[in-house]
């Protein structure tokens, strides 16, 4: 008989109808006569239950129906009587598909995610990991919609690069070289002539400046890739290896890419309450009580918008009236996640988009404002979260890219092509990255980045 996927027998009325199910069993109870299974094959949170009368199966097969375990049931569709499902399924026969000892590790409900975190492998099959990556699929699914909607073009960028996009020497090296017998040459320095590439390379830390390249050729595109960062930040919120997703437009100034960004992610987070009730809702009730509520408000909500300087200096404001902060605030320090969380959750109550970064705190490409001291960045600051976005207008002016190149000293064998796009039809342009990590985080109320990414990479773990 072919197989019903439990989303769409759920959704069923045609009662009587014989079907089969196929997928892994959460609970067994029973009574002496009569057995509830409750099955879940992943189409959805919601498990069918399995009714199966204890007079018609064999002592044995009924013995090896415990949690985990893989079933194949074929059975009657039939109303439910009990609470909570409006459709059951009344077992006829009983196909073991693949039996579960009392080892396996997600048998018992109510364990820590540090626990979960041990056999990731395994916790997928757990009502929160399935919520979390089904909701995660639709996001992906989101981004593409709106930016096809929006006539922009999905561009890849390489993975393996020479160049450092951020400059702030986070990459990881990539090499065929024998690293216990590495060639040095009479300077003592490593020597890549014979190396994969000819040359050192590296694991991209974005596609900004290939999409870039991209931009100025096509108008609009956006990138969505894996991207690696070397930073020993064994934080909530980085992780070694993640998404991203970098659009990058012609003839945007930085309005209209904050305009963007905020059209952008709210876009993304309707998506999730139109599409990922069922989860959503699981995740409510289980992790976050206030998720939905913050969901609704940031769609209906405008992003506030202000300087970095008028920020330090609410900031400010705040440790002058007592309140404490773990790093110092200044103009010119970096904001900690501790600072972008105050603006957004204490003082306005509302996301935030923060603009015009002193020049020393941000990377080289940003637009330079007329000041001298600050570029026209914007990071955009979520609850829960921090930085979820970062962008800026785009430096369009050959010399003086140039010069800030050179003012950090950036290797010029480096850039010579993305210093191209500022000689030939050079235009204004910007552009943005959202973690997509982050991003879950924010949509499913999760705390931990490790726990919305299937196999997290952080400092000293990269297991399966
Ligand atoms: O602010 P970042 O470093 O900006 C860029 O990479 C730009 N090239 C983007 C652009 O303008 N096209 O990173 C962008 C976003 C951050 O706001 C954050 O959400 C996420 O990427 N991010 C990380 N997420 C998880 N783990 C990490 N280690 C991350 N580092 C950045
Ligand atoms: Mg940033």
């Amino acid at each position: 008989m072919k197989r019903t996927k439990i989303i769409d027998l759920l959704a069923r009325t045609d009662f009587g109808a014989e079907v089969n199910v196929k997928g892994w069993v959460r609970t067994r109870r029973s009574s002496k006569s009569v057995n509830f299974i409750a099955l879940n094959d992943g189409s959805t949170i919601k498990n069918v239950q399995i009714v199966a009368d204890t007079d018609r199966f064999d002592a044995e097969i009924l013995k090896l129906v415990t949690t985990g375990a893989c079933l194949s049931v074929d059975g009657v569709l039939v109303e439910s009587q009990g609470a909570g499902q409006s459709v059951e399924i009344q077992a006829k026969s009983i196909e073991i598909l693949g039996t579960c000892g009392s080892d396996y590790p997600m048998q018992k409900k109510g364990q820590s995610f540090e626990y979960m975190r041990q056999y990731a492998h395994m916790r997928l099959r757990t009502n929160t990991f399935g919520a979390v990556f089904r909701i995660r699929h639709n996001m992906a699914m989101a981004i593409h919609h709106y930016f096809h909607e929006h006539g922009f073009f999905y561009f890849n960028t390489p993975i393996i690069t020479a160049s450092d996009c951020e400059g702030a020497g986070q990459m990881f090296q990539v090499t065929t070289q024998n690293l216990g017998d590495i060639h040095k040459g009479e300077d003592g320095k490593v020597d890549f002539s014979d190396d994969f590439f000819g040359k050192p390379t590296s694991l991209t830390v974005s596609g900004q400046l290939e999409g870039e390249l991209g931009a100025t050729a096509l108008g609009a595109i956006y990138t969505f890739g894996p991207t690696f960062r070397a930073e020993n930040s064994n934080t909530p919120r980085h992780l070694a290896e993640f998404w991203m997703i970098e659009p990058e437009m012609a003839f945007y100034d930085i309005n209209d890419n904050m305009d963007l960004a905020e059209d952008f992610i709210k876009y993304c987070v309707q998506w999730a309450l139109d599409n990922c009730m069922d989860d959503l809702e699981f995740l409510n009730k289980m992790i976050d009580h206030s998720l939905l509520e913050r969901l609704r408000f940031v769609v209906s909500h405008e992003f506030v918008r202000l300087t970095y300087t008028e920020g330090v200096r609410i900031l400010e404001d705040a440790v002058k009236q007592g309140h404490h902060f773990e790093f110092p605030v200044y103009w010119g320090s970096d904001l900690a996640s501790e600072h972008e969380r105050y603006l957004v959750e204490q003082h306005f109550k509302k996301p935030v988009i923060l603009t015009d970064y002193p020049k020393e705190i941000k990377a080289f490409y940003m637009k330079q404002n007329e000041d001298g001291k600050t570029v026209r960045a914007m990071d955009v600051l979520f609850p829960q979260i921090g930085e979820i976005i970062g962008g800026s207008e785009r430096e369009a002016d050959y010399d003086k890219l140039l010069a800030r190149i050179k003012e950090l000293n950036i290797p010029m064998k480096d850039m010579w092509w993305y210093l191209d796009t500022r000689r030939f039809g050079s235009c204004p342009h910007s552009g943005f990255g959202l973690g997509f990590e982050r991003l879950i985080l924010f949509v499913t109320g999760m705390q931990n980045i490790r726990d919305v990414i299937p196999f997290p990479r952080t400092p000293k773990s990269a297991d399966f």
